[in-house]
């Protein structure tokens, strides 16, 4: 101190730095300094003598708690800034403009028809808004339904985020084979397919205080079934609210359907498109789509591409021949980030789409129809649209269902030319002649339930106590014809008796979340006691198309690998099995499938898949008949479930042996060259296919042979003219 009182500061500051920086001992003196030094009050003054000694010194360590505050104020910060964003975000949609008037409408009217352009924030914001408004109090969730798994995951993803929550936690969705949900779950995503079967455990979905079909217009199989249930859900729960989007297309219908309810138009922003079509019809579509991308690449302002395709297989070699190319030209042209999208990918390369893409570079997206209305990729300034969409086709008159490439209709390919104008001005490159659009091109898309077979459906109306079919309230009603099918296929299967009534197969087949047949496969290897083998093909099924991997500078390594699995007298399915054998046996290996050509990431949804259907298989009772079967017979069981399940998928070589004829109703089906089967000598005179495929001809992908005798042994009702 000096003379006069004060602190001196320069011996404070002396003083402080000896205790401080030479780490030595901090006793009452300093911190009564400390004090006195933020205070500059006085302190009493008395002797000290300090003396340093190194070897003595007390060692410091930072305080963690200090330095993980230090982190959490860094993390703060940048949470607000993100909350600032996201809140921005979300004010900037266009329906937030209309959320007061939303939430009155819906406290006002108990259906609700929402119509509004792409992206204008109806399914991210929409659930929200009803959660604000105190839709989920008193422990009642709010559900949206999406026609597709991608959209369900990826806008759960996106309303996890706005909220600051986890997926899972608040904000969660449910797909086939994958719940990711938990009791705190509020604001439900899911595909329309899972709500109706929440029907089986809560036919008045009592645990929700609204549901939102979203994507309404896209007229699929279960969301037409959901609009006919709900509708009795509305008349019969007066506090439940219904919410149904769509894009501009249907509204009417929708509205006309639940008695008049009033449409809610959300005013969107949409810039010019300037539309262009090719000259002439253009043979080879996925060609010109190349092309045209690397002319919009090479001679057009920046903007990213959006390419729509018609599925895995195109959009995959499409992917291929861009990169091929980019790497050929190396640095003569500027970055070009392709990114597929299609139902299958797995969701970790499904977020790359909505990654921003860096500057100097050009992204394409390679789209299904997924891109047309349920998912909103911003900085879309092209659309390169190939006018065809892959859709189920069902034939009532033969019963068989095949997936075919058709041309999309106008309003999808309207829709699709949308999606280059939401931020400003866009070009739609269309891949066909302005004639075709014209003439060729039906006004809208059929829905799915007058081109499908409705045997999953009629099954679980059924076992919901919905009986009189014919008169169920359909928005579009399907063919009688389509539905007397559907009950033949039931009963063939075992699922009904002869006065029309459910039978105990039929309750556990509708249990199941595959479709009747693969269900009716799986119970029939219990009684063969090889359920625990079944249940790895049926597990491996729903993954085939992506299990090999085929890298295009690797394929003859990738189909060498390929070789060891196979099992040509077993077919696709037992090759299947055996994958699947030899990665358990390598305990699950990532190296093993890269040693293997095959892709681990499939196998561990396989693995999922396998588990949720071993449990229900376990609580059924169907494992308890389990006995170790030697090979062959393990072969047989196989194949006899197979046949127990599909045989109305049977195919029989015809007589000059180049095709196969379908056993009921003499149809020309070939082997799809993807097969095991394909090119085998000799080729085995009766299979039975998964799925069919329609491209150049009507393929069987993924088929089995089997014997005629079982047809008779497993189908007699339906082969007995046989
Ligand atoms: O349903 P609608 O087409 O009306 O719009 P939305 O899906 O709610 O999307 C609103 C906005 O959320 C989009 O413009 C995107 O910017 C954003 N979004 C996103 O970033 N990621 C998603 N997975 C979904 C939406
Ligand atoms: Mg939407």
């Amino acid at each position: 101190f000096t003379e006069d009182g004060k602190i001196d500061k320069k011996r404070k500051q002396d003083t402080l730095h000896s205790k401080y920086n030479d780490t030595a001992v901090v006793d009452w003196e300093a911190d009564q300094m400390r004090k006195a030094v933020k205070a500059d009050t006085r302190v009493p003054e008395k002797e000290y003598e300090f003396v340093f000694d190194s070897s003595q010194a007390v060692e410091f360590v930072s305080d963690p708690v200090d330095v993980e505050r230090e982190r959490l104020e860094e993390l703060i910060a940048e949470e607000e800034e993100r909350i600032k964003t996201i809140d921005e975000t979300r004010k900037s949609l266009p329906v937030y403009q209309y959320r007061d008037e939303l939430i009155k409408a819906v406290q006002e009217h108990q259906v609700l028809i929402v119509v509004g352009e792409t992206g204008s924030g109806k399914t991210t914001q929409l659930p929200q808004y009803l959660h604000e408004a105190g839709f989920t109090k008193d422990g009642k969730k709010i559900g949206c339904t999406q026609p597709r798994r991608v959209a369900a995951m990826s806008v759960a993803t996106r309303v996890a985020d706005e909220i600051g929550t986890a997926v899972g936690d608040k904000v969660g969705y449910t797909i086939r084979f994958e719940d990711r949900t938990s009791e705190r779950t509020i604001l439900k995503y899911m595909t329309d397919g899972m709500l109706l079967r929440e029907f089986l455990t809560d036919p008045e979905l009592l645990s929700y205080s609204a549901i939102m079909i979203d994507e309404a217009h896209e007229r699929t199989l279960s969301t037409d079934v959901l609009l006919g249930l709900l509708k009795d859900i509305v008349a019969y729960r007066p506090d439940f609210k219904l919410l149904i989007s769509s894009a501009t297309m249907n509204a009417q219908k929708f509205s006309d359907f639940f008695d008049g309810a009033p449409i809610f138009n959300i005013p969107g922003r949409r810039y010019p498109v300037d539309i262009f079509y090719t000259s002439q019809p253009e043979a080879n579509c996925l060609h010109a789509a190349i092309t045209t991308v690397f002319q919009i690449h090479l001679q057009q302002d920046p903007g990213d591409i959006l390419v729509f395709l018609t599925g895995q297989d195109e959009i995959e070699s499409m992917a291929d021949n861009l990169a091929e190319t980019c790497l050929k030209l190396g640095d003569q042209i500027p970055e070009l980030v392709i990114c597929p999208i299609y139902a299958n990918l797995p969701s970790d390369q499904q977020r790359l789409i909505f990654e921003p893409t860096p500057e100097g570079a050009r992204k394409v997206v390679l789209a299904t129809n997924i891109a047309e209305t349920s998912l909103t990729i911003d900085g879309i300034v092209y659309v390169v649209d190939t006018g065809f969409v892959k859709e189920n086709v069902f034939n009532p008159s033969t019963g068989m269902e095949s997936l075919e490439v058709k041309p999309c209709s106008k309003a999808s390919a309207d829709q699709r030319a949308g999606r280059a104008g939401r931020l400003g001005p866009g070009k739609c490159y269309r891949l066909y002649t302005k004639w075709a659009y014209l003439n060729e091109l039906a006004a809208n898309p059929t829905p799915e339930i007058l081109r499908s077979s409705l045997a999953s459906v009629v099954l679980l109306l059924l076992s919901l106590g919905i009986t009189d079919l014919l008169n169920f309230d359909f928005i579009d009603k399907p063919a009688p014809d389509t539905l007397i099918k559907a009950l033949e296929l039931i009963y063939a299967l075992g699922g009904l008796n002869e006065n029309g009534e459910l039978t105990k197969v039929g309750r556990r087949m509708a249990e199941f979340p595959t479709e009747p047949m693969m269900a009716k496969t799986l119970l029939t290897s219990s009684e063969l006691h090889c359920c625990q083998a079944v249940l790895s093909v049926v597990a491996m099924l729903q993954e085939a198309g992506s299990i090999f991997y085929r890298p295009r500078e690797r394929k003859e390594q990738a189909d060498k690998a390929r070789q060891q699995f196979v099992q040509t007298l077993g077919g696709d399915h037992l090759t299947l099995l055996d994958v699947w054998t030899k990665f358990v046996e390598n305990g699950h290996s990532v190296q093993w499938c890269r040693d293997n050509y095959v892709q681990y990431k499939s196998l561990l949804r396989v693995r999922s898949i396998r588990e949720q259907l071993e449990r229900m298989c376990e609580r059924m009772g169907l494992l308890d008949n389990e006995t170790d079967l030697e090979h062959d017979r393990l072969v047989v069981g196989v194949m006899k479930s197979v046949v127990a399940g599909f045989f109305v998928n049977a195919a029989q070589l015809s007589k000059t042996g180049d095709a196969y004829r379908t056993m009921k109703k003499n149809q020309a089906v070939w082997i799809h060259p993807s097969s095991v089967l394909f090119g085998l000598k000799p080729p085995p005179k009766l299979l039975i296919y998964n799925e069919l495929v329609l491209t150049s001809k009507e393929f069987m992908r993924t088929c089995i042979p089997v014997h005629e005798k079982w047809l008779r042994e497993y189908a007699p009702h339906y082969y007995s003219d046989k």
